[in-house]
């Protein structure tokens, strides 16, 4: 299946086998029925169960439809021509890695998350999942990859782990040639009514209290990819009406409902007003003419690189 062909994925049923059931792991910490990383605490704040998994190809399945593609730079040749090693990083339940390895049988997909929730069973042969925490050094060496794609990641983190560490850490094991692109959704959407503009509130609040200024993310990328010496950089943004795609509107409930512990922790607002501002915040978008926006970032790493 090419690059601009309709890819509705398959991967459902291996994705159920994350458990729900609380379990003794150090790893992980429950609040009520959802389960966390503990060690990502700091920033990284959705849930890792099987609802989480369930919003993840929510959302895989909404950004299909505004991009009618899985990546944007100019990689397909040589993707079907074979041998390209492609590494996803934090994968999560792997439907990306899952779709392409399908997609481009002669090249090789590794997945990379700090939560093990990526399938562990039934996989094509050229797909390989690995837990690790992208915070940490890479265990990769230097110039490994012809392709790094990073989906919905960036804006958990601060700026300042993003400049120093990340992604020259990405850049080190990107080959010469090769092409890295980053995708997030904006937190703010065009045209929020007032009670989704409550919900963006609380989000950039939570986010302001892990030391995250997203709005600095995207205007600093290409500043990003250029002190890293990047290329042929290019940055591409679409918006899209909720009331266009029932399936955004599913998305943005579950994804602000997967955020519940963590929008109401500083907010004095109780769970139960939570999920009702959430239900009346979803009833505002197509009145609003709300739109959601998501974006990529990408660029090559020279032939010849010396940092
Ligand atoms: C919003 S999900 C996106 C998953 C996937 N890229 C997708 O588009 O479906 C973000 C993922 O980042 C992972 N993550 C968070 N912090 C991480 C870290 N420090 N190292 C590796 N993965 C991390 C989470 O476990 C989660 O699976």
């Amino acid at each position: 299946m090419g690059n601009n062909e309709s890819t509705p994925n398959n991967y459902s049923k291996t994705l159920k086998q994350i458990s729900n059931g609380k379990d003794n792991n150090p790893l992980f910490k429950y609040k009520d029925d959802r389960k966390f990383l503990k060690k990502a605490d700091m920033y990284y704040f959705l849930p890792i169960d099987e609802l989480e998994s369930d919003r993840m190809q929510l959302r895989h399945d909404v950004e299909w439809h505004v991009w009618r593609t899985n990546f944007s730079s100019p990689i397909e040749t040589t993707l079907k021509l074979g041998g390209a090693q492609v590494l996803d990083v934090a994968c999560g339940s792997g439907l990306w890695a899952l779709e392409m390895a399908s997609d481009y049988p002669l090249s090789e997909f590794v997945g990379v998350d700090v939560a093990p929730i990526f399938p562990s069973d039934v996989m094509p042969s050229n797909v390989t999942f690995k837990q690790c925490d992208v915070l940490e050094r890479l265990p990769f060496s230097d110039c490994s990859f012809y392709y790094i794609h990073i989906k919905d990641l960036f804006q958990y983190f601060p700026s300042k782990i993003i400049r120093d560490q990340l992604f020259p850490d990405l850049v080190r094991i990107l080959k010469p040639g090769g092409w890295i692109e980053i995708q997030d959704r904006d937190p703010n959407m065009i045209n929020a009514g007032p009670i989704c503009k409550r919900l963006e509130d609380m989000l950039s609040l939570s986010f302001l209290n892990r030391g995250i200024h997203v709005k600095n993310h995207y205007d600093d990328m290409e500043k990003l990819f250029e002190k890293n010496n990047l290329i042929k950089y290019r940055s591409d943004k679409k918006s899209i009406p909720y009331a266009d795609l029932d399936l955004a509107i599913q998305d943005f409930l579950s994804t602000y409902k997967a955020m519940k512990f963590t929008l109401t922790e500083y907010s004095g607002v109780t769970a139960e007003e939570f999920e009702e501002i959430v239900e009346n915040a979803s009833k505002e978008l197509i009145p609003s003419n709300s739109e959601f926006v998501s974006r990529k970032y990408f660029g090559q790493k020279p032939m010849i690189y010396d940092i």
